[in-house]
Parts: structure tokens; sequence; C-alpha cells
């Protein structure tokens, strides 16, 4: 038999990492945490972008999805993009407009803060900050780990003239209209690409995933990627779940914290958010997110697999059981048999910020109504 000559292990090709390759060679920082504020990281020339940038990975990511910091100086155009990639993008600050150039033609929309948008799957655009004075940051979350560690080809990815028509849906979704899709609480679909002020948008009641909780599920740009707006009301905190890894949570309005656990830990992890924080549950960590502002607390949550295409059995099994009890075999665990010091911490912070808890009373108000 014939043995080709083997390397020395040393340098023999295995363990390899593309993703975190690429990112590393891109040339700008590249920052991990398990929360991490976006408003506050450090950006350099990107040179791929033709802007300032830096690239965040949370703890909590898993393995397909990152976060580009994309921040464009005053009067600044970034280089025109075209990729194989998919990208939800949330303005953090700033005012500007992006180009989206198809066979069809050229579209453009103006974006300002708590602006939501994704970009058609390898449609050619172009970022413009309409500001003479003011930087403009954006947050794009993407696939890009997906595409890079399966093809190893950079140019396949960013230098791919193949289109994709069926994804650039229809030009009033980049006008900031779009369709809602009634299905059932917590399934509800807004399907566009565009969204002006997520802080603004209008969400649907879904009572079961806590009191007074409201939801959004959105499907962008006909996409695999997925994001969802939920809101607590004044003085309300949701109920915990757990699910797996790459849920990217944005803070958008309010303030509050988050508590992380895994089944059995004695002491919880806390993060605390208001806009410009983004942090990702790790996998099969349970959850819970608390509002201590003075007016209700929004956030956005961006991840693979949307309810159109939820990409992986498991975030199909979750948009069909997030809001089932942990009891009945769901993810989710109800008030009546939550840690007793989860509720006693969100009275103390409550009264750190001067306001009045209004769990209580919607829990009795819930009785009353069952009985
Ligand atoms: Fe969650």
């Amino acid at each position: 038999m014939n043995q080709a000559t083997t390397s020395p292990s040393a340098s023999a090709k295995m363990l390899l990492d593309p993703y975190g390759s690429w990112a590393a060679g891109e040339g700008v920082p590249v920052v991990e945490d398990f929360g991490i504020d976006l408003l506050a990281v450090p950006t350099a020339p990107w040179p791929r972008l033709g802007c300032d940038g830096a690239i965040a990975h949370l703890k909590g990511r898993g393995d397909f999805v990152a976060i580009f910091v994309i921040d464009l100086p005053p009067g600044a155009k970034a280089a025109p993009q075209r990729h194989l990639y998919e990208e939800v993008v949330y303005v953090l600050s700033g005012h500007g407009s992006t180009v989206i150039e198809t066979e069809q033609g050229k579209h453009s929309f103006e974006w300002g803060p708590k602006s939501l948008f994704a970009l058609p799957l390898n449609a050619r655009y172009q970022h413009f900050n309409g500001s003479g004075r003011e930087r403009a940051r954006l947050a794009s979350t993407n696939n890009l780990p997906v595409l890079i560690n399966l093809f190893h080809n950079e140019d396949f990815v960013f230098n791919n003239p193949f289109a994709f028509p069926e994804r650039l849906g229809q030009s009033r979704h980049l006008s900031g209209e779009g369709d809602f899709v009634p299905v059932r609480p917590g399934r509800h679909m807004w399907e566009t690409n565009f969204i002006p002020n997520l802080a603004a948008f209008e969400l649907q009641a879904w009572e079961s995933r806590g009191v007074g909780s409201t939801n959004i599920m959105f499907i962008l740009a006909e996409g695999t990627m997925h994001a969802h707006s939920s809101e607590m009301l004044v003085g309300t905190y949701k109920k915990a779940h757990r699910h797996g890894a790459d849920f990217h949570v944005f803070a958008v309005t309010g303030h509050g914290y988050s508590l992380l656990w895994y089944e059995g830990d004695k002491d919880f992890v806390r993060v605390d958010w208001r806009h410009g924080w983004v942090f990702a549950p790790p996998d099969m960590m349970y959850h819970q997110h608390f509002n201590t502002a003075g007016e209700p607390s929004r956030y956005l949550a961006v991840a693979l697999g949307s309810l159109r295409y939820p990409f992986t059995t498991e975030k199909r099994n979750l948009f069909i059981g997030v809001d089932v009890n942990v009891r009945d075999g769901g993810r989710q665990i109800e008030y009546a048999d939550q840690d007793p010091r989860i509720h006693a911490t969100f009275l103390a912070e409550l009264a750190k910020h001067g306001v009045a808890s209004e769990m209580e009373q919607k829990w009795k108000a819930a009785a009353a109504a069952a009985r």
C-alpha cells in the first residue's frame, strides 16, 4: 500500500476556523463578551466596508451569527457591497440612507435611530451618512459565519454575481410599508424590509409570555434571519424560558436587566441593559427580562432561523412551543413556579428607580378572570 508523506502534527490542517481567521484578518477590533454596549465599542478603519467598524461576538451567539458594528463618520459613504450572507441592520445612532441597486432599478430609504432593515440577499447596496455633523452607527447582525465556514472562499461570498429575484420583495417594503399576517399570539408576522422606527411600531398582545406582554415576529426580505420585537409594560417582567443559542437581544426603549441561569445553578448571571446594549442567552440557559424604567421597555431579538424559515429543528420546535410550561414538557417557567428571589429582587430594583410594581395587581386580575 502506498502511503502519502505525513506532515508533522504541528502543521497538520485540522480544527480550522475559517470564519474566525477571516474576522481576525479584517484589521478591525474584535470584541467578545456576555453582553456588549455597542455604542461604546472601539472602531477602526475597515477597508472592506470603506468606513470604520468592529466585530462583536457574544458568548451566547452560537455557531451561525455575528454582529458587525458599522460606524460612518459625518458625511461619509460606505463602500458599495454585495454578499451571500443575510444581515438584519439596527440603527444605533445617527441618520442616513441606504441605496439598493437591483436589475429592477434603484431603491433608497432613509433611516434614523432605532430603524430596522434587511438587505435583500446578494443585492448591491451602499450606506450614506446623511448628516454633516453627526456620526452614524449601525449594528449588522448576520450569518456570515455560516457562509465562510461552509465555503472557505471569501471571493465566492463577497464577489458573486448570482441574483435572487425572489428575495427582493415588493418595492413598497423598502419604503417602510409592510403586510400584517395574523396567526395567533406570539406568531403574528409583519412582512417588510424596513421599519423606520422600531420604538413606535405597533405590537400585538402575547399574554402567555408575561403580564401585559406584547410582540411581533418580523419576516424581513424573505429571509432566513429572524427578528422579533417584544415589550414589557411599566412595573412588569416576563416569564423565564430557555432555548438554543443565538438570539441576539438588543434593548430598544426603557431600561432594565435580565437574569440568566442554567438549571440547578445557585446564582444568577445578571445583565443590565439600555439602548446600545446587546446580549445573547447561551444554549439552554434560562433567562428572564425585567423592566425597571418608568416607561415600557422594548427589545429586538435577531437570530438565524425565522418563523417562516426556521433553519434548525430547534428553532422550529421553539416557535411552536415557546410559551409552553416546563411542567408540560415546554420551555417556560410560570410565575408561580419561579425562585422567590426573582420577584424580591425585582421589587428592590423598582424601588431604586421610584417605580411601583404592577405585577401583584395583574396577577389578582388574572386570577379573578380565571374564576
Ligand atoms: Fe428567549
